[in-house]
């Protein structure tokens, strides 16, 4: 039962603060964002607590609410984009928390499961054994199942004139939760999953947030699982792609993922060599492109490989955006073929689009990010084993910590323009389609 609540200054910042008593008479201190959960003995805290004279009494407990002090049984969930290494999250967090006598619960496609339970067997669960989760690290996907489209905060509805709309379902899927007798989540997502943890634990979830995508965009981790994979396969196709552009004296447009972040582009980019990279962060023009690849054509290259985020736009541009249903993100794609059709046009050289797409996203993760996937998974259950709520596992190298979520998803993470690879890049005389002084290509 809690007995009292308010708010302290603390270095600077205002504390909320909750103080419960079990049955035993044993009294918690709890922070309001469920943080951390101190016993203490009950003299000691009510005591020190009624002496502050700054509390502001009548803070809301939806924060504290699902503190609990011990845990019997968790879920997991995944959810938008599938990223090589989830099944590696799942597999360490199962055993993690199977070694603490827990019980272990997947929901499937992410939170469909909860709220869909007549659509699937088992009420839309999967009980995460030991024999479950054997021999999965090294596959791609989520033996979960996973949808970019079930947010419970606007979750697409049709109604009977077949429209669709957007329900918030926050309510019911805690009931679920309450329902199934589940202490704790452990939800695996990119930024908008991560924002929908948040969303769920302000309303009074307990969890722990993983993050993952193949775009890198978050921010307050060195590295999302996913990345280096994405990274890996982009760079072995475009090495194939160096051959046939060379024997043909093509240019060949290569999109690969990156909605609002270009680290896909950069990295993959830089690791194959290619000519010039557009990314988000850099709105281009395609002259300086051009005039790049007309200058390799004076010098006898007349090939070159251009690599485009699928988020990168022109000056002054939109997205390239194909489509956006109900409940879901905007659709991208189709800026590898206009940057192919324009550069044609520019230099009179025959241009090609190869669109990566949805390949970056499958096969087998690199054994980083099965490293990668198998610690996020573990430190998810021993930081709500310590008392965590309401955080994401970050890779802080060299060891794993934890960042409010509130913090977590303030903002994505974009590839700093003065940092060492865009340097390194532009010192090669790689080209953004920006303005900015550059070396000669010529040569690579
Ligand atoms: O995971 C993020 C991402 O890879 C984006 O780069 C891309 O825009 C999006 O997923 C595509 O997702 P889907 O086609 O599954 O909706």
């Amino acid at each position: 039962m809690v007995v009292v609540c308010g708010s302290v200054p603390f270095s600077g910042v205002r504390l909320a603060l909750g103080v419960a008593v079990d049955s035993a008479g044993s009294v918690y201190v709890a922070d309001g964002w469920g943080n951390g959960v101190l016993k203490l003995a009950a003299g000691a805290a009510i005591a020190w607590f009624s002496s502050r004279s700054d509390l502001t009494p009548g803070y809301s407990l939806s924060t504290v609410r699902f503190v609990k002090y011990s845990i019997k049984r968790i879920a997991m969930s995944t959810g938008g984009g599938d990223a090589p290494g989830l099944n590696a999250v799942i597999r360490a967090a199962t055993l993690a928390a199977r070694n603490r006598d827990w019980d272990v619960v997947g929901i499937r496609d992410g939170f469909n499961g909860l709220l869909l339970p007549d659509e699937y067997p088992d009420d839309g669960l999967i009980e995460l054994t030991r024999d479950r989760v054997r021999g999965i690290v090294h596959q791609g996907g989520t033996i979960l199942g996973t949808t970019n489209r079930g947010s419970p905060i606007a979750y697409p509805v049709q109604l009977t004139d077949g429209t669709w709309i957007e329900v918030d379902r926050t309510e019911e899927l805690l009931g679920r939760f309450e329902e199934h007798r589940i202490d704790a989540l452990i939800t695996i997502g990119g930024d908008g999953s991560l924002s929908i943890a948040r969303h769920l634990h302000e309303a009074g979830l307990r969890l722990v947030g993983v993050p993952k995508t193949i775009d890198n965009d978050l921010e307050n981790t060195t590295s999302t699982f996913g990345f280096d994979t994405a990274v890996d396969f982009a760079s072995e196709c475009i090495d194939r792609l160096f051959s046939t552009a060379t024997s043909h004296g093509r240019i060949i447009v290569v999109e690969v993922m990156g909605r609002y972040a270009g680290w896909i582009a950069l990295n993959a980019g830089m690791a194959s060599g290619v000519h010039a990279i557009l990314i988000p962060e850099i709105p281009f023009s395609l002259e300086p492109v051009a005039s790049l690849i007309t200058d390799r054509e004076r010098h006898d290259a007349k090939f070159s490989i251009v690599c485009v985020a699928e988020g990168a736009r022109p000056v002054g541009g939109e997205l390239s955006i194909v489509g956006k249903a109900v409940g879901q993100a905007e659709r991208l794609g189709g800026i590898g073929a206009k940057v192919a059709a324009e550069l044609e046009q520019m230099t009179g050289r025959e241009a090609r689009t190869v669109v990566l797409g949805h390949l970056l996203r499958g096969g087998s993760p690199t054994s980083f990010d099965r490293l990668l996937g198998l610690r996020f998974g573990a430190a998810a259950v021993r930081a709500l084993d310590q008392g965590y709520n309401g955080v994401m596992v970050a890779l802080n190298p060299p060891t794993v910590n934890y960042v409010p979520l509130a913090e977590a998803t303030r903002r994505q993470k974009k590839v700093p323009l003065d940092c060492d690879t865009i340097l390194t890049a532009r010192d090669m005389g790689i080209n953004f389609g920006d303005e900015m002084p550059t070396y000669s290509a010529i040569g690579r």
